[in-house]
């Protein structure tokens, strides 16, 4: 069936493989990709697709609800696919402002423009919000997150992220918006902006920086391959029952430091170096505020009901997404030097 599907974020790291994955695969759709380029969108992340007939991008603020009503009268949606946030911890500690617009206003935005758009006329549409497993908060040592966790969110992104599922169930309870929800865990791989743990130490290891470990590198995250993610999404969006919430992990839980041991190995291995070599750079830093211990999800709905399951184990994953960014090092030093930020100049200023 022919479809337009607006996907906000699609730039960004998560984003960028959901909008590669829905071009390829669904060429009877359109998808349009509107972010705003912010330090973490990149549209190099996209160059391969970027010149397919069913892709158009535009640049644009989720907040900005004129701009977004205008969109959705423009090309009359049948669906969202709603990625666009802002999303590293340690930013919002510092600026929680900038989370609240973004992920709060932003999503509230866009359920009124749906809203808007399809009034009440519900029939195959679809508001689908991607959101995270830090809105149930900090894991002891047993127990996993399921979809009936009560919400704890513990960070300025977190309750952020929390907010804006609860505006997207509130539009769902209130005007009967057609939504679906996913919380997903850690994600790893190619593309992924180093700032986050695993892409800054394969960029430090790489460049024999230190290793910034926060606290004693015992808190716990549960990694997923984007790609798998990416799939999850897909599926969701196609087969998931309207209203309901579904877990995503990869049951794959690793103390920060065993995981940063496990990458210098690897890349010891990669970069012909003496195995240990790059452990010597792991240097303990004071931790983050308020930093939650533990999460570990509960994928079981979405494994019984959808039938999704990882297409990688952890092994090969790490291994896929260290061979991608040695082999990528040109898009890494692009971020890390800021030119970039001129890829859009040069590919979008006379469209
Ligand atoms: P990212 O930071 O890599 O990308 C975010 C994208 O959103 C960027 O392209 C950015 O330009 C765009 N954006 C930011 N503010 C915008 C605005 N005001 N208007 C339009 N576009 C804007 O993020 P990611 O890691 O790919 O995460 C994507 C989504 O998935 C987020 O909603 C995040 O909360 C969620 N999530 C991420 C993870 C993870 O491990 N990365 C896990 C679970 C859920
Ligand atoms: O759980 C899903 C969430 O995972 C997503 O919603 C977020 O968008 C995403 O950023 C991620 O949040 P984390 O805070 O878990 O990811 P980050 O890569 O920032 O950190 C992973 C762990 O590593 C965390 O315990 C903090 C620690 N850490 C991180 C950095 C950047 C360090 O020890 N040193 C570092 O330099």
């Amino acid at each position: 069936m022919k479809k337009t599907i607006l996907i906000t974020g699609g730039a960004g790291f998560i984003g960028s493989h959901v909008v590669r994955k829905f071009v390829q695969d669904y060429p009877e759709y359109t998808i349009v990709n509107l972010d705003l380029l912010t330090y973490a969108g990149n549209l190099e992340n996209l160059q391969d697709i970027e010149n397919k007939p069913n892709y158009i991008f535009e640049c644009a603020d989720i907040a900005d609800a004129e701009t977004v009503d205008a969109l959705f009268k423009k090309y009359a949606f049948d669906g969202v696919i709603h990625l666009a946030a802002e999303s590293h911890v340690d930013r919002s500690i510092t600026d929680p402002a900038s989370f609240v617009r973004t992920n709060v206003q932003g999503t509230m935005v866009l359920l009124h423009a749906a809203k808007n758009l399809w009034k009440g006329n519900f029939e195959n549409k679809r508001f689908y919000h991607i959101s995270t497993d830090e809105v149930y908060g900090s894991l002891g040592a047993e127990g996993l997150f399921t979809e009936t966790t009560p919400y704890d969110p513990k960070s300025p992104y977190s309750a952020s992220k929390a907010s804006s599922d609860h505006f997207v169930r509130a539009y769902a309870n209130t005007y009967n918006l057609p939504i679906v929800i996913s919380n997903c865990s850690n994600n790893y791989g190619p593309n992924q902006f180093p700032e986050k743990l695993i892409p800054l130490c394969i960029n430090n290891i790489t460049n024999k920086k230190s290793l910034p470990i926060y606290g004693k590198g015992e808190n716990i995250r549960d990694w997923l391959y984007v790609i798998d993610h990416a799939a999850a999404i897909d599926l969701i969006y196609h087969k998931g029952q309207h209203g309901e919430t579904y877990n995503i992990g990869g049951n794959n839980e690793w103390t920060n430091i065993a995981l940063v041991r496990t990458l210098c190995k690897i890349m010891d291995n990669r970069l012909g170096r003496e195995e240990g070599e790059s452990e010597q750079l792991i240097t303990y830093v004071t931790d983050r505020a308020g930093h939650d211990l533990r999460y570990a999800i509960d994928s079981s709905k979405l494994m019984n009901e959808l039938g999704w399951k990882p297409s990688v184990t952890f092994e090969e994953g790490v291994e896929l997404t260290v061979d991608w960014y040695l082999d990528n090092n040109d898009w890494l030093q692009n971020i890390v030097s800021g030119d970039y930020a001129s890829y859009y100049d040069s590919m979008y200023k006379n469209k």
